[in-house]
């Protein structure tokens, strides 16, 4: 076996779910979708969705209308995280380096380890990373640059202007979209007409609220698509409820985009009031802000996890002490946080 994978230490969540009603650790959805929705989900299962392959042809076209691209400049994967894998297992990145972010999602790091890839790391100095500083960190052993937009967990976004002057470079860049839907802010899908170097990755587990299904895309020119990524895909990445359960979602898409819209509203509207309440906050192009943990004698943390809500605490680049991620949740609105 491959020796160096015994050094590679994988973390698993331990907190207790179930301790909690709401939990806000995994960015997941919260807010249950009302019964007469839910229900035209069940009612769409058939005993062949367990005997039968899936029928992936059908909803790739369907995911590809959804993204404003043709089919054949997209693959479907488990997840964005396997979108991830997939990346490191078509690039030659063995001996080489890429770039990714000191905050960044935690997988970038454990695939340049399996796949033994060096990692040049960009700080960022403040809570806005420098296009320039990932410019600077090009090497002639520079394989790609991943960056997630919006950045998890600080949650800045870079604009397409800044994504372009990254892909003049010629390097590959990946962008990892999994909190584009929860934003205000431009895809750089469309971006993958004008630069081959592009890769972007999508993913129904965040602003859709199906993490549970374990379904995501990636997307690139057909050339990369046809010759390389689609080479390495699994024989069937997902399974067939997971076809249904994204055929529901594009079924009632005004639904889910009412509810991007909620959490980006709710989001704003519950900044305005925490700081009407003078809390110290930082708020994020993400639909998440930043909440000073300890504020007037009162640890936050300890006062949400008295209501039950579990969240993260971070530290932040240029910020001083700890720092509670909140993500919005329409859920939250029943919650009194009085923090002042
Ligand atoms: C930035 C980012 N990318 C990708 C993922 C993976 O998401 P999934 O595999 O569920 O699509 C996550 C999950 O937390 C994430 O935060």
């Amino acid at each position: 076996m491959k020796k160096h994978l015994q050094d590679i230490v994988r973390y698993q969540t331990k907190v207790d779910r179930n301790k909690y009603d709401i939990f806000l650790g995994q960015n997941e959805r919260n807010t249950y979708l009302p019964d007469e929705v839910f229900d035209n989900f069940l009612a769409s299962i058939e005993q062949t969705d367990i005997f039968q392959y899936p029928d992936l042809d059908r909803l790739q076209l369907k995911i590809a209308n959804l993204y404003n691209v043709d089919k054949d400049n997209l693959i479907i994967t488990p997840g964005s995280d396997n979108g991830i894998k997939t990346i490191f297992e078509t690039f030659e990145v063995q001996g080489k380096n890429i770039i990714t972010t000191d905050y960044c999602f935690p997988m970038y790091k454990v695939y340049s380890n399996l796949f033994k890839t060096a990692i040049n790391t960009v700080e960022y100095k403040s809570m806005r990373l420098d296009v320039d500083d990932v410019i600077n960190a090009i090497n002639s052993d520079t394989q790609f640059i991943i960056l997630a937009n919006p950045n998890s967990p600080l949650g800045d976004y870079q604009s397409n202007d800044n994504i372009k002057k990254l892909l003049d470079t010629g390097i590959h860049i990946i962008i990892d979209e999994a909190y584009i839907e929860s934003t205000d802010k431009e895809s750089c899908v469309p971006l993958i007409n004008e630069y081959s170097n592009l890769t972007v990755l999508r993913t129904f587990s965040k602003a859709y609220g199906a993490a549970g299904m374990r379904v995501g895309s990636l997307i690139s020119s057909k050339e990369n698509i046809t010759d390389y990524f689609s080479k390495v895909r699994a024989m069937y990445p997902i399974s067939s409820l997971g076809v249904r359960y994204i055929e529901f979602i594009l079924k009632h898409h005004s639904f889910f985009l009412n509810y991007f819209d909620k959490l980006k509203t709710g989001k704003k509207n519950l900044v305005e009031i925490l700081q009407g309440q003078g809390v110290e906050l930082i708020d994020t192009d993400a639909c998440w802000m930043f909440v000073k943990r300890t504020q007037n004698d009162k640890d936050l943390f300890e006062e949400l996890n008295n209501q039950l809500i579990h969240v993260r605490v971070n530290t932040l680049p240029g910020q001083q002490g700890d720092w509670i991620k909140l993500n919005y949740e329409p859920i939250l609105e029943n919650y009194d946080f009085n923090f002042s």
